[in-house]
């Protein structure tokens, strides 16, 4: 009798180790989706590639515009460096290394400057948002901020 209560205790603590796993655990069962409508976030209207949002082509050099990535370098120490670092360190949000390699560049400029609508309905950000526990706050970027924001991130991500 006593060992089964210490079987049925240790079982109680690993189910709570599991349920309390922290940052980065899922432990909630999604939804039933209907098949039929199911796209990869279960709305058909929204494009996962571009996210949502005025850009549907952002011109890309083949090499890097310093000037520009310069201008995005200070941007970030003002508005985004006290949530992301440059590393693929989690900070409250994602680390920046590599994020131009995980999303197209007319997705990152939408999320930068359309956060909201993007974090309630692309399946990457909704992730991230079960990660980070936080959502991204909308930061008020120019278009030529987010752009200089954009060349900046090519820069942390080896672009010459
Ligand atoms: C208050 C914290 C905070 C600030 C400030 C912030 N972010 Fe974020 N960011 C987040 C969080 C948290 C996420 C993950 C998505 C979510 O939970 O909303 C994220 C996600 C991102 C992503 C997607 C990263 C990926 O790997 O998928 C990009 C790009 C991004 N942020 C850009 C920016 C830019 C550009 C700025 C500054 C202009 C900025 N963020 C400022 C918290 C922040």
């Amino acid at each position: 009798m006593k060992k089964l209560f210490v079987v049925a205790a240790i079982g109680c603590l690993t189910m709570l180790t599991f349920s309390w796993g922290g940052c980065d655990s899922n432990t909630e069962t999604p939804a039933p989706v209907d098949e039929t409508k199911k796209s990869e976030n279960g709305n058909p209207s929204y494009d996962p590639h571009r996210g949502e949002g005025k850009f549907t082509k952002v011109e890309v050099g083949a090499s890097l515009d310093a000037a520009m990535a310069e201008t995005g370098n200070k941007v970030f120490g003002v508005k985004c460096s006290s949530c992301h670092k440059l590393t693929e360190e989690k900070l409250v949000g994602p680390g920046w290394k590599g994020v131009t390699a995980r999303h197209s560049p007319e997705w990152i400029m939408n999320f930068m400057t359309n956060t909201d609508a993007m974090i309630d309905k692309d399946p990457k950000v909704q992730a991230q948002l079960e990660i980070c526990l936080v959502r991204m706050p909308n930061q008020n970027l120019t278009d030529a901020d987010a752009r200089a924001l954009y060349e900046f991130q090519r820069k942390n991500d080896g672009v010459k």
